[in-house]
C-alpha cells in the first residue's frame, strides 16, 4: 500500500519535531546531573565543543540522508546499497529496544502526574517509589497507557497527528520549563544549585568526562538510529541542514540547561545530595516538592512538562520503526502502528518488572531494563553512528555538498566525517564496552 510521501507543513513545524525528539529525560534527568558531577562550567564549554563540532556532523548527515532519499532509515540505507539493508534494521532495533525501557519510565510519569493533579501525595517518596514500581499490574498499565498516548500521533500520520502533537507539546512545555525555572530561583538554594551546575572545576577534565559527553549528545540528540533520519525525510527540499542542525543543538542544549536551572535549586534548598535518574525525579524531587507551597500545582506542572518531553520523544522513536515497516513489510500505517506497539507492550513487561518480581533475573549482572539501557546507550548508539558516517561518507558522493555546502567549513567537516568521526565513535564504543 503506497502512502504518499508527508512533508511537515513549514519549517517550524520542522524544527519542532526535531526538537522534540530530540528533547526529553536525557534533558531533564541525566543533563543537569553529568553536568554537575563532571566539572559544572568546565564540561559544559567541553559539551558545547563537541556538539558544535563533532556530533554536529552526524546530526547533518542524518538528515541530509533522509532529505535526499525521502525514505525510511531501512530503504535509505538499501537504496546506498542493498548490502547496507541490514544496518538499517540494526537502527530501527535500537530506537525499539530504547522505546521498551523509555516507556516503562513514561508510566510511572503518568502514575506521579495523577498523584499530584489529585493532591493524593505520598508522605515519604523514598519508600513510595520502589513499592509501586515493583508492582506488576500498574506499572504494565501504565507502560502501555503511556504507549497508546504516543502512538495515537503515528498513527493519524505525520502531519495530522505527529506535526499537531509537537506543535502544541513544544511550545507549551517551553512556558512551563520557563515559569518553574523561574520559581526556582526565588528559593533560598538558588545560588548553591547554579553553583553545582556552572562552578568550572578543571580537576575534571579527563577522557571520562569527553566520553559521557559525546555519550549523552547522541542520546539526547537522538543520532545514531535512524529517528532524526526519518523526520529529515519530511522536510522540504528547500530546508538548509546546517543551520537547521545549529538551531536544533541550541533549543536542545537550552532545554537542558533551564532544566538545571529548575532542579538544582530545589535540591539544595533542602540540602540533599544531587542524583541522577530514577532517584532524582521519583524520590529526590518529589518529595522536596511536597515540601514547598502549593505542592500540587508545583508537581502537576513538573510531571505534565517531563510528560510531554517524553511524548514528542516517544512519537519520534515509535515513527522511525513505522515509517520502516510501513515501506519494507507494505503494509499501511495503522497495521505498522498497532503491530509494533503489541511488540513494544510484549517486551516492555520484563522491562516493568526489573524493579519487581523479575530483579533477580540479570544478564551480564544487570536487570532486564539496566540492560537495554546499557547495550543501546554503550553500545549500540556510538557504533551506529560510526557506522552512518562511514556510510555516508565513503558512499554517498553528494553528501559533502548536500550536508556541509562547497566551501572551507564543508570540506573541513567533510575530512572529519570521513577520518575522524568514526574512529571517535569506535573509541568511545570500546571504553563503554570496557566500563561493563
Ligand atoms: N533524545 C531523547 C532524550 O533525550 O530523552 C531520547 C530519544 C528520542 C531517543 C528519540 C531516541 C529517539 F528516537
Amino acid at each position: 500500500m503506497e502512502e504518499k510521501r508527508a512533508e511537515w507543513t513549514n519549517h517550524i513545524s520542522f524544527i519542532l519535531a526535531t526538537v522534540g525528539s530530540a528533547v526529553g529525560l536525557g534533558n531533564v534527568w541525566r543533563f543537569p546531573y553529568i553536568m554537575g558531577k563532571y566539572g559544572g562550567a568546565v564540561f559544559l564549554f567541553t559539551y558545547l565543543f563537541l556538539i558544535a563540532f563533532i556530533c554536529i556532523i552526524p546530526l547533518c548527515v542524518e538528515l541530509t540522508l533522509g532529505k535526499i532519499s525521502r525514505k525510511d532509515t531501512v530503504t535509505t540505507f538499501n537504496m546506498i546499497n542493498p548490502k547496507f539493508k541490514g544496518f538499517g534494521w540494526l537502527c530501527v532495533l535500537t530506537v525499539v529496544l530504547i522505546s521498551c525501557f523509555y516507556f516503562v519510565v513514561g508510566g510511572w510519569i503518568l502514575q506521579y502526574l495523577w498523584l499530584f493533579l489529585t493532591n493524593n501525595i505520598p508522605e515519604n517518596f523514598s519508600q513510595y517509589f520502589p513499592l509501586f514500581a515493583s508492582g506488576t499490574t500498574i506499572p504494565v498499565i501504565l507502560t502501555i497507557l503511556f504507549l497508546v498516548m504516543c502512538a495515537i500521533f503515528p498513527f493519524r500520520g505525520v502531519n495530522k497527528g505527529i506535526e499537531k502533537a509537537n506543535n502544541i507539546m513544544m511550545p507549551a512545555l517551553a512556558v512551563m520549563l520557563i515559569l518553574l525555572a523561574i520559581y526556582s530561583l526565588s528559593l533560598p538554594g538558588a545560588k548553591e544549585g547554579l553553583e553545582f551546575m556552572f562552578k568550572p572545576d578543571f580537576s575534571k577534565f579527563d577522557s571520562t568526562m569527553v566520553l559521557t559527553a559525546l555519550g549523552q549528545a547522541l542520546f539526547t540528540l537522538s543520532i545514531g538510529m535512524g529517528a532524526i533520519l526519518t523526520y529529515g525525510s519530511y522536510m522540504k527540499q528547500d530546508t538548509k541542514i546546517l543551520k537547521s542542525s545549529y538551531t536544533l543543538i541550541g533549543f536542545d542544549t537550552t532545554v537542558s540547561l533551564l532544566s538545571g536551572i529548575m532542579i538544582f535549586p530545589i535540591v539544595f534548598s533542602f540540602n540533599v545530595e544531587p542524583t541522577a535518574g530514577p532517584t532524582l525525579i521519583f524520590i529526590s524531587l518529589p518529595e522536596m516538592f511536597s515540601k514547598l507551597p502549593f505542592p500540587a500545582v508545583l508537581g502537576s506542572l513538573f510531571f505534565i512538562l517531563i510528560l510531554f518531553a517524553a511524548i514528542t520523544s516517544g512519537i519520534s522513536m515509535l515513527e522511525t520503526a513505522i515509517a520502516s515497516m510501513i515501506e519494507n513489510f507494505k503494509i499501511s500505517r495503522k497495521k505498522a502502528t498497532v503491530l509494533l506497539s503489541l511488540f513494544i507492550s510484549v517486551v516492555s513487561i520484563p522491562s516493568v518488572f526489573s524493579f519487581g518480581i523479575m530483579k533477580d533475573f540479570q544478564i551480564f549482572g544487570k536487570t532486564f531494563f539496566d540492560f537495554l539501557d546499557f547495550i543501546t546507550s554503550n553500545i549500540l548508539l556510538p557504533l551506529n553512528t560510526a557506522l552512518i558516517c562511514l556510510i555516508a561518507g565513503w558512499f554517498v558522493k553528494s553528501i559533502k555538498k548536500e550536508a556541509f555546502g562547497e566551501n572551507i567549513l564543508g570540506n573541513i567537516f567533510y575530512f572529519l566525517l570521513k577520518f575522524v568521526i568514526p574512529l571517535i565513535f569506535i573509541g568511545v564504543l570500546i571504553t563503554g564496552l570496557i566500563q561493563v
